[in-house]
């Protein structure tokens, strides 16, 4: 009874079998679609050097939207607070370190080369293959934000993605 019951099904679903096919083929995208969101998620749980020894290189991205004006407003809220203004000015214009608002960048604009600059500082990151592409007016280098003397307790993996929104939305052509 049950072994027919299967034979039928069988031979029913051989009938369908391009049916069968697309199935699998639907399957397919689905798990890519997963796999890949997956792969671009940062787990805000996690510290910035967890963050930064975990994924690869090219593989962090930002959760947040530079174009949404509530993100970037947060980030700047956040960079006045640790304290990013001493060196890069209160509107990114510049100062003791180099502007974040001009279209020169020293290491690339991307969240990636961003959160790893930040959290390790410019040496370290230099240290790990990342290469100085332009030079600013001020040639120094830029202290790890997350670690060292000035351990910056506050300064979270999501915290510091906020920063980078805040600093991606000052190059956003409105
Ligand atoms: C003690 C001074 C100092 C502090 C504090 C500081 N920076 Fe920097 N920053 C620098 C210097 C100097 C450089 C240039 C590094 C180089 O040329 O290698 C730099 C470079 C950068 C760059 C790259 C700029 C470009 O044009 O490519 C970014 C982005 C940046 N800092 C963000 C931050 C953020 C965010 C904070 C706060 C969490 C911060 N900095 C705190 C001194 C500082």
């Amino acid at each position: 009874m049950i072994l027919k019951a299967i034979n039928t099904f069988i031979f029913k679903t051989r009938q369908y079998k391009y049916f069968n096919y697309l199935f699998i083929f639907l399957s397919l995208i689905a798990t890519r679609v997963v796999y890949a969101g997956e792969s671009s998620e940062v787990d805000l749980s996690k510290t910035p050097f967890e963050i930064v020894e975990s994924t690869p290189k090219g593989k962090i991205v930002n959760p947040f939207d530079p174009a949404n004006p509530e993100d970037a407003k947060s980030g700047h809220t956040v960079f006045m607070e640790t304290s990013c203004n001493g060196c890069h000015g209160g509107t990114g214009g510049g100062g003791m370190g180099p502007p974040l608002s001009n279209k020169r960048w020293v290491y690339g604009n991307d969240t990636d080369t961003l959160f790893r600059l930040i959290t390790l500082g410019s040496q370290e990151l230099q240290k790990r293959g990342y290469t100085r592409k332009a030079r600013e007016n001020v040639r120094a280098p830029m202290p790890s934000q997350a670690s060292g003397a000035i351990v910056i307790e506050s300064l979270t993996t999501e915290r510091i993605l906020r920063i980078i929104t805040w600093i991606q939305s000052l190059h956003i052509d409105k």
